[in-house]
């Protein structure tokens, strides 16, 4: 198959073109690197089976000349944290760009896979979250629900293309995904600043009590469970929540980190209380469901937190003694 990747610079992204390409894909990967990197695809620089695209999701006739001759989209490129400032981006980008994928995808009836989060279940303290979950989203004058809202927006576009137009869609609600090539920052989780935090022997930073959970999936599985998902055929319209169903607070996941680092430090924790974030609001539990995923697409999440950990540890380790991620784009290194 010939699939195309929006966000292939990024963390999933570039791993997923990995795994399509080993089993002999080709892909057709764009990205505009404003928070991916080239070096995350530079080892596939010589493969004629990648083809690289610098271009902006929101642009629909590039978008439409790079993707003339895909299969399938798998669509993630998408602005995560609005917390920071790109409130507007996040709405801009992750809804201009699930529209122009779907419109695209209506020549040839193409199925788009469609990445979502699970940050659409909000408040929601009904875990685990089942597909047909209920959405609580808290209100509009906290930024940190545009993120949710504007995932809610391409997941409700697509099951309308797909209704109106016969567009095959397949929706994956993605849980806290982590591993090699995540971003060193907040955007990257909470794994991925705890881990710089203590080689660096600085405090790790805990928002309010730290008795919020999360469940991580290892990088390996979560692209395991999107490429068979990619790979199914069997319903015009697919929902899936994607992740691991162990659950860890936050706390004992800093505990944990600090262990598996090994270093002669004391642990070091900053509280810092929610007030002090601004108008913010925090998801207290998050675990899937993934019963769906498991009994239709055969999904089995394996690495365990430990083990999964202990590789990203490693490779954080490296990529913390390198220059910044970035800088290869910013010197305009890349495919064609
Ligand atoms: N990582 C997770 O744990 C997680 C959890 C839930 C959902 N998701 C979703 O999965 C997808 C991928 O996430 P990720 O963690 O790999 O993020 P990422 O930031 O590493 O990758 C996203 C990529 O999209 C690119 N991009 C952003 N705006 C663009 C634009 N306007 N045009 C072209 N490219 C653009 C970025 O440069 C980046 O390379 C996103 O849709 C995200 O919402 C991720």
């Amino acid at each position: 198959m010939r699939i195309g990747i929006t966000g292939v610079a990024g963390f999933i992204g570039s791993h997923l073109a990995d795994a399509f390409l080993l089993r002999g894909d080709e892909v057709v990967g764009v990205d505009n690197l404003s928070m991916g990197s080239l070096a995350n695809i530079e080892h596939h620089r010589e493969n004629p089976r990648l083809r690289f695209h610098e271009l902006d999701v929101r642009d629909l006739d590039a978008m439409r000349a790079a993707f003339r001759s895909v299969d399938r989209i798998v669509h993630l490129a998408a602005f995560k944290i609005p917390r920071y400032g790109n409130a507007i981006e996040t709405l801009e980008v992750n809804n201009l760009g699930g529209r122009n994928v779907l419109e695209i995808a209506r020549d040839g009836q193409r199925r788009v896979v469609l990445a979502s989060t699970s940050d659409v279940y909000g408040k929601n303290p009904g875990v685990p979250f089942r597909e047909d979950s209920d959405s609580l989203i808290g209100p509009s004058t906290i930024p940190r629900w545009s993120y949710a809202v504007s995932k809610l927006f391409d997941e409700h576009l697509a099951f309308a293309y797909q209704a109106t137009h016969g567009v095959p869609i397949t929706i994956l609600r993605f849980f806290g995904s982590y591993g090699p090539r995540q971003h060193l920052s907040w955007w990257g989780g909470p794994q991925s600043v705890f881990i710089s935090a203590i080689l660096r022997d600085e405090p790790m930073e805990i928002h309010g009590d730290g008795m919020q959970s999360r469940s991580f999936t290892y990088i390996s599985d979560l692209v395991d469970g999107i490429v068979r998902a990619t790979d199914f055929d069997g319903m015009p319209a697919a929902l899936f929540n994607l992740g691991n169903t162990v659950e860890i607070t936050i706390l004992e996941l800093a505990r944990l980190i600090k262990e598996l680092c090994d270093t002669p430090h004391e642990l070091k924790l900053k509280r810092v209380p929610y007030s002090s974030l601004g108008k913010y609001e925090d998801v207290m539990r998050r675990v899937p469901d993934i019963s769906l995923a498991r009994r239709v697409l055969g999904f089995d999440p394996r690495v365990d937190l430990r083990t999964g950990l202990g590789t990203t540890i490693a490779w954080q380790r490296k990529a913390m003694a390198m220059p910044p991620a970035g800088s290869l784009a910013s010197e305009g290194r890349g495919h064609a």
